[in-house]
């Protein structure tokens, strides 16, 4: 094995088990330093002593992090920082697809809004963290778990659908990042991989017809995912790509099919005082949280 990842450090949430853990693996075969973030203490930390005796020397540390709290997510990449130096890669891959569909359940706050804390807006805070410990490296690499319910949809799984085309969308948004501070950002598509959280997903439907779907749809290998992830990590071409569907323009088009003349006569100054306008955003940034 070529050790492409030499010398690189990796954040990954939700990597206690399933597809993150199998992309920490890879990770450390390919030469990185892995730092795992998740709420699942005993299964992390029998993953990471895993590694670290398979490696025979530490090539991995893991902390217990919800990554719905800005403070954990801050906790997470110091500790990458302390360990092994800084970071450079994170993959943000923790998710839940337990209630992906509460249509006709009772009013509840909190169950529709756990599967887009955790799903989306935990990838939002996990972003805005690791840009900046990136930024401060000199660049560095996002890998987001979107899924193809990040751009196909079924009214079976609808939150979880919407939770994921969020994903889509908050990677798309940011592929100026690479022009601010060196920093891609890319969002992998898998479908059906036989974890827990596709039990989960399957439970919630099964006593809908959508089950039927389930039980005879495709499964993907864990190892089509990882290798999906790693290429997002080493391809430098990547950045702001769901899978290899979508190239983003350089630098990014505003949605050129909907401008009228006034708008695209403003449309790529736009995008070129952006850029300007975010390096000066970052530097304060960086000295707000001291990082
Ligand atoms: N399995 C599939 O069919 C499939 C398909 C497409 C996308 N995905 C996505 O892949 C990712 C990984 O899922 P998986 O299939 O390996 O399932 P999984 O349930 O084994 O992994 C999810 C991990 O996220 C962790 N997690 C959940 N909430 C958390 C929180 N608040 N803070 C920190 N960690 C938290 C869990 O403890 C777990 O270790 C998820 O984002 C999921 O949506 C899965």
């Amino acid at each position: 094995m070529t050790k492409t990842l030499e010398g690189k450090v990796a954040v990954i949430t939700g990597a206690s088990r399933n597809i993150g853990k199998h992309v920490a693996a890879e990770m450390i075969n390919r030469g990185a330093k892995v730092v795992i973030g998740d709420i699942l203490d005993a299964e992390g930390e029998a993953t990471i002593k895993e590694f670290n005796e398979k490696a025979g020397t530490k090539v991995a540390a893991y902390i217990h992090t919800d990554v719905t709290k800005y403070e954990d997510n801050k906790a997470l990449f110091a500790l990458a920082e302390k360990e092994f130096g800084g970071v450079d890669i994170a993959f943000l891959n923790a998710g839940i697809g337990s209630n992906a569909n509460t249509m006709f359940l009772p009013f509840n706050d909190s169950l529709d809004d756990r599967m887009l804390d955790i799903n989306t807006t935990a990838v939002v805070k996990g972003s805005k963290v690791a840009i900046l410990y990136m930024a401060k490296r000199g660049g560095g690499v996002i890998v987001n778990t979107a899924s193809v319910a990040g751009f196909l949809c079924s009214p079976a799984v609808g939150i979880y659908t919407a939770s994921k085309h969020g994903v889509v969308g908050w990677t798309r948004s940011n592929a100026i990042f690479e022009h601010v501070c060196g920093v891609r950002m890319n969002a992998v598509c898998p479908y059906w991989v036989e974890t827990e959280l596709a039990g989960d997903l399957g439970n919630n439907v099964h006593q809908d017809p959508f089950a039927t779907m389930v039980a005879n749809s495709p499964r993907t290998k864990v190892e089509t995912v990882v290798e999906a992830v790693l290429t997002l990590v080493e391809d430098k071409s990547r950045n702001a790509l769901p899978g290899n569907v979508i190239r983003a323009q350089e630098p990014i088009a505003v949605y050129p099919e909907i401008l009228n003349e006034n708008s695209k006569a403003v449309s790529d100054t736009y995008i070129q005082e952006t850029i300007p306008y975010y390096k000066k955003r970052l530097a304060e940034a960086l000295e707000r949280e001291g990082i």
